[in-house]
């Protein structure tokens, strides 16, 4: 078994931050179970019930014991609110490749909070943990998804047809990478006009 990990607290932004699950985090459990998409793409329990919903946050918890990832919060600074959540996935990190998954609740859209939460997740697994790769998978349709992982420097490398299974039926994925050797995109310079 893996060794087991500890999830830090970083900041996402100015006005946001990640940090552990905690069991207080059940209104936002409920929040992701009400989401059309959010349980097809994740262990998030629908129906919702204040007893999957621990076991949910247990199961996060579990995950960094066990070394398979670092399962964040996203919650705003002021006043602790939980808004969404960031994952970094460590199932390949052998080969040198940790994969990133997010959600944002209603409450917490339109604002780039997940581009900000996925900009400081991939800096520090690419920068401070030293993994050459991160990379996230995106169905075709969802824009704002694109638009996130575009946002924080992940660059569209092509697509996978039939990868998974989602709601029952064989999807179509998008795969982005960023590398650690790549510049990212807040750091590049303006285009010259
Ligand atoms: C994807 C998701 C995390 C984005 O969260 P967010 O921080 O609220 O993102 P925003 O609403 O700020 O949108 C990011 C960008 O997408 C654009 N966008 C948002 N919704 C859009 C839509 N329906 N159509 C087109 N563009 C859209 C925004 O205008 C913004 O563009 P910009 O970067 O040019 O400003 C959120 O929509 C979500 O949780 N969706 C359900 C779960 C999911 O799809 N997770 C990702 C799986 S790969």
């Amino acid at each position: 078994m893996a060794p087991p990990l500890t999830v830090p607290s970083m900041t996402a932004g100015a006005d946001f931050v990640l940090r552990p699950w905690e069991m207080s985090d059940l209104p936002l459990v409920r929040e992701a179970a009400e989401d059309d998409y959010i349980p097809l793409v994740t262990t998030i329990p629908t129906p919702y019930s204040d007893e999957a919903a621990e076991a949910y946050v247990r199961r996060q918890w579990d995950r960094a014991a066990e070394g398979e990832g670092y399962p964040f919060t996203i919650a705003r600074t002021r006043d602790r609110r939980p808004v969404g959540s960031i994952g970094l996935w460590l199932a390949d990190a052998d080969a040198g490749r940790a994969t990133v998954g997010y959600w944002m609740t209603a409450p917490g859209r339109g604002q780039g909070v997940a581009g900000a939460a996925l900009r400081t997740v991939t800096t520090w697994a690419l920068h401070e943990l030293g993994i050459p790769r991160a990379q996230l998978l995106v169905e075709p349709w969802n824009t704002a998804s694109v638009r996130t992982a575009e946002s924080a420097g992940y660059r569209r490398e092509g697509l996978l047809r039939g990868w998974q299974e989602i709601g029952g039926r064989r999807r179509d994925m998008l795969m982005y990478a960023r590398l650690n050797g790549d510049r990212p995109s807040d750091d590049r310079p303006p285009t010259a006009s």
